[in-house]
């Protein structure tokens, strides 16, 4: 493995691949661009006529052409079977096609190889992409996400555009990236995130040579210090790790709110909470037949929200039980009007809104919980399914994840609509139910996503988990 890894993630024109190419010319670095690799992938299943969504058709493709990716004059060249195809990999065609490469696994697993292969073979790199500090050099020596505003970013594309002689509004460049940036977002594999442990920089306002002096400070910095403190991960020493770099950059405050967080975390009245979960899961383990999987993706300190689709009254239930720390809910303040069972689900953190309007008091308590560094359960359709399927989710929750500097992790409950649907007094005993906590969308992440936009790729994440474990179960899939 090259003895200085730098990786560089970021979203659609963000500067990533210029930038890269800068900083590896200015440390005497190799350069390596990971997106070429995908885009070549596509190319080659173009011209080959192969149906974009039988992976199986696209992975033979990688096993039966010969790539070659070089790094020349600063330039990466791309060669199928000999032919350089550098130019051709960024037509429009090939850029709209490439999510399917992109969200193929097994093709992922194989560029991932190249790549590091790719870095063995080299002293220093600078590699880009989506993936490159999460996936494919998890131990690299310095991981940045660069990010900018999106009309700054089309205005960036609009320009390289025009150079080229198109003539594209701004409005479908616009588009264009943000159908870019959410599929790359919410793919299963190798999504677009920062990992925990990178540098995010804002280049909205900043020229490439600024950035490329930014990035080059902080590579100088941690060369000063000892080779000890260069090759600390940042997760674990986040906060020695923050005055080490200076303040000019922002760490992923995932990692941040989490050590911070935990020293200013209250702790809720334990005893009983240990107390009320070991009775719900002895409730859950007599009712019904529980599966669980993915728990290792839900922290275990730091604000988070769980975001998570809604069958039945249980749901609160389902989703916390298994979790370590004691979670928030939400419900409608009518359920407190029996005393008894109000002063019950406040004791395990339940907070009253008021039904249809926006209740202000039960925002900013949840937003001072999730600031706390607690957990917090939300159920974004606002009402139980009536069929089972997924409801688009209402955008509003976005507000409080960003205040609450929240991660947000996906949960799907599978079965509990078959066991008490809306229209059912009770629940039916025996049912299976199947709950699967997804990655979690790191708070710097979120911070940069739209309302809408966060929604949207939630709606979309939580249909395909839903899919996705329906089907491992043999159950028919809901068609969305
Ligand atoms: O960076 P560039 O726009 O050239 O990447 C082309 C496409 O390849 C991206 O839209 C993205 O979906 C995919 N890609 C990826 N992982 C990487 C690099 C690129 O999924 N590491």
């Amino acid at each position: 493995m090259a003895n200085l890894v730098i990786t560089i993630d970021g979203p659609a024109a963000s500067g990533k691949s210029t930038i890269a190419r800068m900083l590896a010319e200015r440390l005497g670095a190799s350069f390596l661009d990971t997106g070429a690799m995908y885009r070549a992938v596509t190319l080659a299943a173009m011209q080959a006529g192969v149906d974009m969504s039988d992976e199986e058709k696209l992975l033979g493709i990688l096993e039966t052409k010969k790539f070659q990716f070089a790094a020349k004059e600063g330039k990466m060249t791309v060669s199928i079977d000999g032919v350089d195809v550098t130019e051709q990999i960024r037509r429009q065609e090939v850029t709209a096609n490439a999510r399917h490469i992109a969200s193929a696994a097994k093709i992922r697993e194989k560029l991932v190889q190249m790549q590091r292969q790719f870095a063995a073979n080299e002293e220093k790199i600078v590699t880009e992409g989506r993936d490159q500090g999460t996936a494919a050099f998890p131990n690299a020596d310095i991981k940045f996400f660069l990010d900018a505003d999106i009309t700054e970013r089309a205005k960036r594309r609009k320009a390289e555009l025009q150079s080229k002689g198109s003539s594209e509004s701004m409005e479908q460049i616009q588009r264009a990236i943000e159908e870019r940036d959410k599929s790359d977002e919410s793919r299963a594999v190798g999504p677009l995130r920062p990992a925990d442990d990178a540098i995010v920089v804002d280049t909205t306002d900043l020229t490439i040579e600024q950035v490329v002096e930014k990035l080059l400070c902080c590579v100088e910095e941690k060369k000063r210090k000892s080779t000890a403190v260069l090759r600390t991960p940042y997760g674990e020493n986040a906060k020695s790790a923050e005055k080490e770099i200076g303040s000019c950059f922002r760490r992923n405050d995932n990692v941040k709110n989490s050590a911070d967080s935990a020293v200013k975390s209250k702790k809720p009245k334990m005893r009983w909470f240990r107390f009320a979960r070991w009775c719900c899961k002895i409730f859950c383990r007599v009712f019904f037949r529980m599966r669980v999987y993915g728990r290792e993706n839900v922290p275990d300190k730091g604000a988070f929200v769980l975001v998570s689709n809604h069958q039945s009254f249980l749901d609160p239930l389902f989703c916390g039980v298994y979790l370590k720390m004691p979670m928030y809910f939400l419900a409608r303040d009518t359920l407190f009007a029996n005393r008894f069972f109000g002063w019950l689900i406040s004791s395990v953190n339940t907070i009253p809104v008021k039904r249809g309007e926006a209740d202000l008091s039960a925002m900013k308590k949840i937003i001072g919980k999730l600031k706390e560094g607690n957990g917090v359960c939300l159920f974004p359709e606002a009402t139980r399914t009536s069929d089972g399927k997924i409801a688009p989710f209402k955008p509003g929750f976005g507000l409080l994840c960003r205040r609450g500097e929240a991660a947000v992790v996906p949960v799907v409950i599978d079965g509990a609509f078959e066991c008490w649907p809306r229209h059912k007094k009770i629940f039916s005993p025996g049912s299976e139910i199947t709950i699967c906590y997804g990655k979690a969308i790191p708070a710097e992440q979120v911070k940069n996503m739209s309302d809408r936009t966060l929604a949207e790729v939630l709606t979309d994440t939580l249909r395909r988990m839903q899919t996705k474990s329906r089907i491992k179960h043999g159950k028919k899939p809901y068609n969305y």
